[in-house]
């Protein structure tokens, strides 16, 4: 089995979709170093978001090079379900799957524990979190857009510290203890707020990637967390 999430209470996911390519392996090796918890890989094809990435390859690449660390795979795609078990054989540790792009999340979502993986559903801006009521037992993380998906290095939406606020208010309603990720615009001038909202897995490419010393810059966030919740 792949590696499981961590225990930690908060967790920093560097999205390598900043990271240097001509050097993937060792940048993912040197933010691992500098305390990266997990590595998050965003998948887009062309149809669900406009940009076209990386696929199963690039995740055997990653698990290549940190044989240890938990892999959280963003499916930004359509029709995700034709394609969790070649992310799964590739070594994932997590996936997600955008509300939006499946017909059944339900059988979405089970067939992500099938092969072994932690499940998360992602929700884009304009999505209502309502949407997860009925899946809320099935899923292990929600993860809230903070962005509209397709591009690093975007804004942060306001919005999404309430929906934060909303969806671990969900959580909590039913007596589950599951982790709130957000992804998009996650830097030191946001993070805190994040933080506060109720979020524990924080997302983030270009506030990471391209800023080295990586560990001083991961420090950072972390510590901003840390005075957020004090
Ligand atoms: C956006 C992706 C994000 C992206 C975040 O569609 O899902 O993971 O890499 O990039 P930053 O942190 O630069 O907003
Ligand atoms: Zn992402």
């Amino acid at each position: 089995m792949n590696p499981h999430p961590d225990p930690k209470p908060h967790l920093i996911a560097p999205s390598i979709l900043s990271a240097d390519f001509s050097r993937l392996g060792a940048e993912i090796q040197e933010v691992i170093r500098a305390g990266a918890d997990w590595i998050h890989v965003d998948v887009m094809d062309g149809h669900f978001v406009p940009n076209i990435t990386m696929g199963p390859l690039v995740v055997e690449a990653v698990r290549k090079v940190a044989p240890d660390i938990v892999i959280d795979v963003h499916l930004m795609i359509e029709n995700p379900e034709r394609y969790i078990e070649d992310f799964a054989k590739a070594g994932a540790t997590c996936i997600s799957v955008q509300l939006e792009a499946c017909t059944h999340l339900h059988r979405c979502l089970q067939q992500i524990h099938h092969v072994r993986c932690q499940a998360g559903v992602a929700l884009n801006p304009a999505t209502p979190p309502e949407g997860l009521s009925y899946v809320l037992n099935e899923l292990d993380f929600v993860l809230v857009m903070s962005v509209n998906p397709g591009f690093g290095g975007q804004a942060f939406i306001p919005s999404s510290l309430e929906k934060i606020r909303v969806v671990r208010k969900m959580l909590t309603a039913r007596g589950l203890d599951r982790r709130i990720q957000v992804d998009g615009g996650v830097n030191e001038t946001t993070i805190a707020e994040v933080a506060r909202a109720g979020c524990d897995v924080f997302v983030a490419g270009s506030a990471i990637f391209g800023r080295p010393p990586y560990q001083e810059t991961i420090a950072r966030l972390r510590r901003k967390i840390e005075e957020a919740l004090l």
